[in-house]
């Protein structure tokens, strides 16, 4: 409150100021009186500008600056006194009548012969925010009896204020914040009744001792005597004044008495009687507070009900009746007070249930119940609470059960439900990540799901009696270590989720005692080691997770066995040997990704069996084997990536009439497959022609189907996508790729290719392609992206490729192509890069001039032998897994995006990478949701 007010003072003085300034902007020059200047040149002397910076104040919730300013630097005698910073001049006189070195950062004494007793004509006099240490209090003060305005506050005066301030009885403002000074009951009489012109009054910290005198000058608005030792018996003085606004009497233990009875016209806004002797019950008539918007009452000696009247104080934001000895209901009348932010009736003897009263009060922030008899249900009311950021209804004898949704309030941060008699949770909650503080001991509640996710957690959390859980998600925090010996030496009956992912987890896995587990997540972690066997006891196990760690050794195969098993993600590990026989014994395996790991050997036959097989990622392993043509039998089969490994040979094509009919991502970049591109092979990939979901508009994500769905599991790949390895957090049905880049493939590009209607991305790049490119390409009417660069292609460019208007990614260089280059809407905006390195195209990007057979302009080779030189310098992999570290959970990118607010950069970023019709519909959830 007194830092509150002395900007409120400092506001007054810059008026003052200016008032002075404009009225006088025609007669300035030298108007100081010298003795005056003296004066203040004597008085600046007599101090050091080496205070602690003092004043700061709070410009939004976060930032605080720094207002100290050494006013007294700028002064001396080469320039009018009247020009110096904190001093203020009668522009008729000359006098100075005001002096405000608020925060100046002055450390020093003032003594009793100080030149400042010399201004007699000052009018506003402030030195607050300073360093006086060991001033003894400003005896000499008395005389300048012109003084309206004085602020002493905090700058560490010493002692008794003399009674020479008595005479001051021309003050309007008398701010005295301070600890260590003491004040006479006859001074302090004297200023509250003789100074008639007195309007604000803050003598905070000074020890007074004193009881209030009955008679106090009308003029008063503003009166703090907070921790000022105030005796004897609270009257109803203050309550009589026509014009008090705000009254502080907190912190004075000795302050005795009732609360009397308030006339209606009463003023007041502000009342604090907070940690006084305060006592009886509180009167009806405080419903005529009608003004009210702060009333304190922590901590005094109130009891009896809490009159319904109190409902009247409609505009009351800030209400504590907290720590008395009130008895009996809440007055139900609480629910019209709409303004509220703040309510407290912790430590009282309240009774019965908690009305259902909170419907009303959508400004609720704080609502402090703890401590009382309350009975009954958790009110129900309180869920609808949307600004509520603390809630405390701990030690009270509450019942049944805790409504899922208090946790999902969008604001809350810590809610105390401790010592009830709560019988359960709603099934099924999730904490809101503002949450940081949840207490729900000591009731009778037997925990069936524990979810501390993003909780900043640092170990492990020591969980006792824990037998009964079913689910326990303790994902994205900070634990190190490795998983505590008791934790993997329970027997977890009913567990059939756990989720460990994003913690820094070490150390090798234990045996398992999961006997029902069937979702285990424990990517992002630094585990080591191999994969216990005992893992295949869990026959009901359907997810597992271990993607980024450091296992290693070979994975035990009975894991091909496991008759549940639908998701296996190992990626980003360090596993070596062989694959087992996946889906030796079962069928149920759809997503396998095995990714960035050692994996030698053959991909085993046994995969035949996966007949409900959507995902199988091999990427970057040492699988030495021919084309899999038989996966072609798995019609359920839509992403297969086996690129970087040393697959060989020609592909062939299968024998049955429906050879993979749903295939949409087909990676097999970076091998050593050789021979012709078969023509069969493309007309079968019936999904790239016709594609699910393309007429409904709607986006749909693979996600493998799991019996229990709720914890679910995503489908994801990483893909070179318009040049750029791209790792999607999921993978979209409209996402249709083939890559067959970096291989030794050879002959002609065929013209089948062209049937492959929805087609987004095509990369036959760094093969030994030759022949003209095919006009049918024109055909591919979707196509984004199209690179057949480093081949050696020859003939022209065919002019039917311009009907490929959605065409973003053109690559060609680096083949054997001569003649014009085509125009078209898309061909006018891609650049020379796209052309690079053939024998003889001509027309503009190229500089070179068709029609003429100078070969002095043939564009040199690109230099970069890199694939992706389309956005060289740009790393998107990095980029894209910098960002999603930051989520929640990994595997909801959009839904996260479009909740929050996403940085500029990468929404444009992206909006270049996913198909057009994706973004069409991104954009179309992002206007519906602004
Ligand atoms: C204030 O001045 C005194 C005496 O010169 C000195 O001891 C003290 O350190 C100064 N305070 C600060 C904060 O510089
Ligand atoms: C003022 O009083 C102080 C302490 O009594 C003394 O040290 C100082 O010299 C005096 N200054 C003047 C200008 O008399
Ligand atoms: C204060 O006012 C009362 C009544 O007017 C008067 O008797 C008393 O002397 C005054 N006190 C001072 C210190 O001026
Ligand atoms: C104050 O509240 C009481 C009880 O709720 C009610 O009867 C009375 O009319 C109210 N008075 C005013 C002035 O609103
Ligand atoms: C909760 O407590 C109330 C009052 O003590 C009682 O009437 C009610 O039956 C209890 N409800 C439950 C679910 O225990
Ligand atoms: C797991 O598979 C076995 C055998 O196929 C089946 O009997 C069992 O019910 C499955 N578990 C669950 C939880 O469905």
């Amino acid at each position: 409150m007194g830092i509150l007010f002395f900007f409120y003072s400092f506001v007054c003085l810059l008026l003052i100021v200016s008032e002075s300034f404009s009225s006088s902007s025609v007669m300035m020059h030298h108007v100081c009186s010298p003795t005056e200047a003296f004066a203040l040149l004597h008085f600046k002397q007599s101090f050091q500008i080496s205070g602690q910076p003092r004043c700061w104040y709070e410009t939004d919730m976060q930032y605080v600056r720094y207002v100290d300013i050494p006013k007294t630097k700028s002064w001396n005698e080469s320039r009018d006194c009247c020009s110096w910073d904190g001093v203020t001049c009668d522009m008729l006189t000359g006098h100075v009548i005001g002096l405000d070195l608020s925060c100046s950062l002055l450390n020093g004494t003032i003594h009793p012969n100080s030149t400042l007793f010399q201004l007699h004509h000052l009018r506003t006099l402030n030195l607050a925010y300073n360093e006086f240490y060991s001033s003894s209090m400003l005896h000499n003060i008395g005389g300048l009896r012109n003084l309206r305005h004085l602020n002493l506050s905090d700058s560490f005066f010493e002692g008794e204020i003399p009674t020479e301030i008595s005479y001051l009885s021309n003050l309007v403002s008398l701010e005295f914040y301070c600890y260590g000074c003491e004040l006479d009951e006859r001074t302090f009489e004297t200023i509250l009744q003789n100074f008639t012109n007195l309007e604000v009054l803050s003598l905070y910290g000074v020890n007074i001792s004193s009881p209030i005198p009955v008679n106090i000058s009308s003029s008063l608005r503003y009166v703090d005597l907070g921790h000022t030792n105030l005796r004897g018996v609270l009257t109803e003085s203050f309550f009589l004044l026509p014009g008090l606004e705000r009254l502080y009497l907190r912190a004075n233990d000795l302050l005795k008495g009732v609360l009397p009875k308030i006339h209606p016209s009463n003023t007041l806004l502000e009342l604090d009687i907070s940690f006084t002797g305060i006592s009886g019950e509180l009167p009806d008539s405080i419903g005529t507070f009608s003004s009210l918007n702060f009333l304190n009452m922590f901590s005094c000696q109130l009891s009896g009900h809490i009159p319904d009247s109190v409902g009247n104080l409609t505009q009351i934001r800030y209400l504590d009746f907290s720590k008395n000895h009130f008895t009996g209901h809440i007055p139900s009348t609480i629910s019209k007070l709409k303004q509220l932010t703040y309510l407290g009736l912790s430590s009282n003897s309240f009774t019965g249930e908690i009305p259902d009263i909170f419907s009303n009060l959508q400004e609720l922030s704080y609502l402090y119940l703890r401590n009382n008899g309350f009975i009954g249900s958790f009110p129900s009311t309180i869920v609808s609470l949307t600004q509520l950021q603390r809630l405390d209804l701990s030690y009270n004898s509450l019942n049944g059960t805790i409504p899922s949704s208090v946790l999902s309030l969008p604001l809350l941060s810590s809610l105390s439900l401790q010592h009830n008699k709560f019988s359960g949770l709603a099934n099924e909650f999730k904490t809101n990540p503002t949450l940081e503080y949840l207490d729900l001991s000591h009731n009778q509640l037997s925990l069936k799901v524990l979810l501390l996710s993003s909780c900043e957690l640092k170990d492990f959390p020591h969980l006792t009696n824990v037998k009964k859980l079913l689910v326990l998600d303790i994902s994205n925090n900070k634990i190190r270590g490795q998983i505590p010996n008791w934790f993997s030496g329970i027997r977890w009956d009913s567990l059939w989720y756990l989720n460990l992912s994003h913690n820094s987890l070490t150390g090798h896995l234990q045996q398992f005692h999961f006997h029902n587990l069937e979702y285990l997540d424990l990517q992002f972690n630094f585990l080591q080691g191999p994969i216990p066997s005992s893992i295949c006891n869990m026959n009901n196990l359907q997810v597992l997770h271990l993607s980024h760690n450091n296992f290693s050794n070979s994975i035990p195969s009975c894991l091909g066995s496991m008759s549940n098993l639908t998701v296996l993600d190992l990626r980003r590990n360090n596993f070596t040997g062989s694959l087992p026989p996946l889906c030796a014994k079962s069928t149920s395996l759809s997503t396998i990704v095995l990714n960035d790991n050692h994996f030698e050997g053959t991909l085993p036959v046994s995969l035949l069996n996966c007949s409900g097989l959507e995902v199988l990622d091999m990427r970057n392993n040492a699988i030495n084997d021919t084309f899999p043509a038989w996966l072609g039998t798995l019609q359920q089969l839509q992403v297969l990536i086996l690129k970087s490994n040393v697959f060989h040979g020609p592909i062939s094509t299968c024998q049955s009439t429906f050879c993979f009919p749903k295939l949409r991502i087909f990676d097999l970049s970076r091998n050593e497959f050789s021979g012709s591109l078969p023509a069969k092979i493309f007309g079968n990939f019936k999904a790239m022609i016709k594609l699910d979901g393309e007429d409904t508009g709607e986006i749909k994500y693979m996600k493998p189907s799991l019996r229990s769905m709720n914890p679910s599991y995503e489908d994801s790949v990483s893909l070179v996508i318009k040049g750029q390895d791209i790792e999607l957090e999921r993978i979209s049905t409209i996402m249709t790729t083939i890559d067959l880049s970096s291989n030794h493939f050879e002959g002609v590009i065929p013209k089948t290719l062209k049937d492959l209607s929805s087609l987004w991305l095509l990369n036959l790049s760094h093969n030994n392609l030759i022949g003209h490119i095919p006009m049918e390409l024109g055909q591919l009417n979707t196509l984004e992206a199209l690179d057949l660069s480093w081949n050696r292609l020859t003939g022209k460019i065919p002019q039917e490729l311009t009907r490929l208007t959605f065409l973003e990614k053109l690559n060609l260089s680096q083949n054997v192509l001569v003649g014009p280059i085509p125009h078209g809407p898309q061909f006018n905006t891609f650049e020379n890069d796209s052309y690079g390195g053939n024998l003889d195209l001509c027309g503009p990007p190229l500089s070179k001039q068709c029609g003429t057979s100078d070969l002095s302009h043939v564009p040199q080779p690109l230099e970069s032998e890199d694939e992706s030189y389309f956005f060289s310098g740009f790393t998107w992999e990095s980029v894209v897994i910098g960002y999603s570290c930051g989520l929640v959970v990994g595997t909801v990118v959009w839904s996260f995006m479009f909740k929050y607010r996403r940085p500029e950069w990468f929404v444009e970023f992206f909006e270049g990478i996913y198909p057009k019709k994706m973004r069409r519909s991104m954009k179309r959830a992002q206007r519906q949701r602004t």
